[in-house]
């Protein structure tokens, strides 16, 4: 079988962001409950030229740095917050980074499963030997809005996550061996008129872990059948990202789950470093899971040359997976390259009452008239046209 896997990376996120202190502050709420209780520390907040389109163009513009467009077969976006009914983010794409036109441009929506259902078309395409050579784009990108004053609120988030997958994965290959889980639940979910996200908080949490150990152990049955302590042979487990709280059950649920029983113990050297840039951005819904993957290449003090990583997404509804892959040698030396800490640092600092008029005007923005020269992104509404500008 062939080796196919990730070949580039890249991450976009919005220039500002709010501290989950003063989110407190204002509301009322004790720092511990955010910083402790949730594992988070900040938020990207999304500016009124900040969409799923915009986003996602940033983050495949630093994934095919040097790389020809003319060779991308296949571009599949996933999103659960797209902009359009019927015209999907990907077209948007295609224009904008000028793909050609024999390449395959659609888009994919299960919640935060969307992008891998992307990542494992795309695998299963080349695999197959469809791609004739191509290399596959797929990109994550979502607004995560729940809402002012609601449980979910600290939770929110937004940005974009390109990865590009094909036969040279100078990054990480990707096992074809794959652990699949989906159940028809209501945990979450966005009626097509509300822009802000409904969920049923603790019942979604409980949805989570069920799907984990499920997942898990279709995975195991799909390998060679059930034995315990096969989590330890991951020098990370990756996890899908809504808080970093969430991860560490979902770690300590998965490892009691192997037969563990101090799962907490194993936490610093399999998960912590996968929850540096997800604490300081929030939920990207889609890409959660690829930032938490991002942030273990970038931020783990170990040599990871050829280690093995487990990654588990997740998307409410409910479809799960649970799939492995090896890091490619010389692969978090090209992930530090990407500047991803310093990007955030250079963020912008947002009071609540700024971020408070954001989430507002953001309400309407789909509307919002055309912008003038000199700012990129989503520039506004035209004629019932969204117009952009890649800056
Ligand atoms: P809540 O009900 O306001 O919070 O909202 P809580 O009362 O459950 O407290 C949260 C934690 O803070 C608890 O910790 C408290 O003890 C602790 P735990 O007991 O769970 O370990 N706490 C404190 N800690 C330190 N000092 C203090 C303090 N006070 C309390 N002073 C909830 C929490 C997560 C429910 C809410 O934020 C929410 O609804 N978030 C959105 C839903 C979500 O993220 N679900 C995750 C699973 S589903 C999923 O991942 C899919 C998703 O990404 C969507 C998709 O697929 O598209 C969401």
């Amino acid at each position: 079988m062939k080796t196919v896997g990730i070949e580039a990376i890249g991450v976009a996120v919005p220039k500002a962001y709010l501290e989950l202190s003063d989110l407190a502050k204002a509301r009322g709420v004790p720092e511990g409950k955010f910083a402790e209780g949730l594992g988070l520390s900040q938020m990207s907040v999304p500016g009124p030229h900040d969409d799923t389109v915009s986003l996602a163009a940033q983050a495949a513009v630093a994934a095919l740095k040097g790389v020809d467009v003319w060779n991308i077969g296949l571009c599949i976006v996933g999103t659960e917050t797209a902009v359009d009914h019927s015209k999907p983010v990907s077209s948007f794409l295609q224009g904008l980074l000028h793909l050609p036109p024999h390449c395959r441009v659609f888009e994919t929506k299960h919640a935060c499963y969307g992008g891998t259902a992307g990542l494992m078309t795309a695998l299963d395409w080349i695999r197959a030997g469809s791609n004739r050579g191509r290399k596959a784009l797929v990109i994550c990108s979502d607004l995560a809005r729940y809402g002012l004053n609601t449980p979910g609120e600290p939770t929110q988030g937004a940005g974009a996550v390109a990865l590009l997958v094909s036969e040279q994965p100078d990054l990480a290959e990707i096992s074809p061996v794959v652990g699949t889980y989906s159940r028809d639940v209501m945990d979450f979910w966005r009626p097509l008129y509300r822009k802000d996200a409904i969920v049923d908080g603790h019942y979604s949490m409980s949805c989570y872990l069920e799907a984990l150990k499920s997942a898990f152990l279709a995975w195991q049955v799909e390998q060679n059948g059930f034995k315990p302590f096969v989590a330890d042979r991951f020098s990370s487990i990756v996890y899908h990202v809504p808080f970093p709280k969430m991860a560490r059950k979902a770690h300590d649920a998965l490892r009691e789950f192997d037969g563990d029983r101090e799962a907490a113990k194993s936490f610093e050297w399999q998960v912590k470093s996968g929850l540096e840039l997800p604490r300081r951005v929030g939920n990207l819904y889609t890409g959660s899971l690829y930032l938490s993957l991002a942030s273990v290449l970038a931020t783990d003090d170990r040599d990871l040359d050829n280690a093995q990583l487990a990654l588990f997404s997740y998307g409410s509804g409910s479809c799960a997976e649970f799939f492995t892959m090896k890091v490619t040698p010389g692969a978090q030396k090209k992930v530090r390259a990407l500047g991803l800490i310093k990007r955030l640092e250079e963020r912008k600092r947002l009071s609540v009452d700024e971020y408070e008029r954001l989430m507002r005007a953001a309400e309407h923005d789909d509307r919002a008239a055309v912008e003038h020269e000199g700012v990129h992104g989503f520039l506004g509404v035209k004629e019932d046209r969204r117009l952009y500008a890649l800056g």
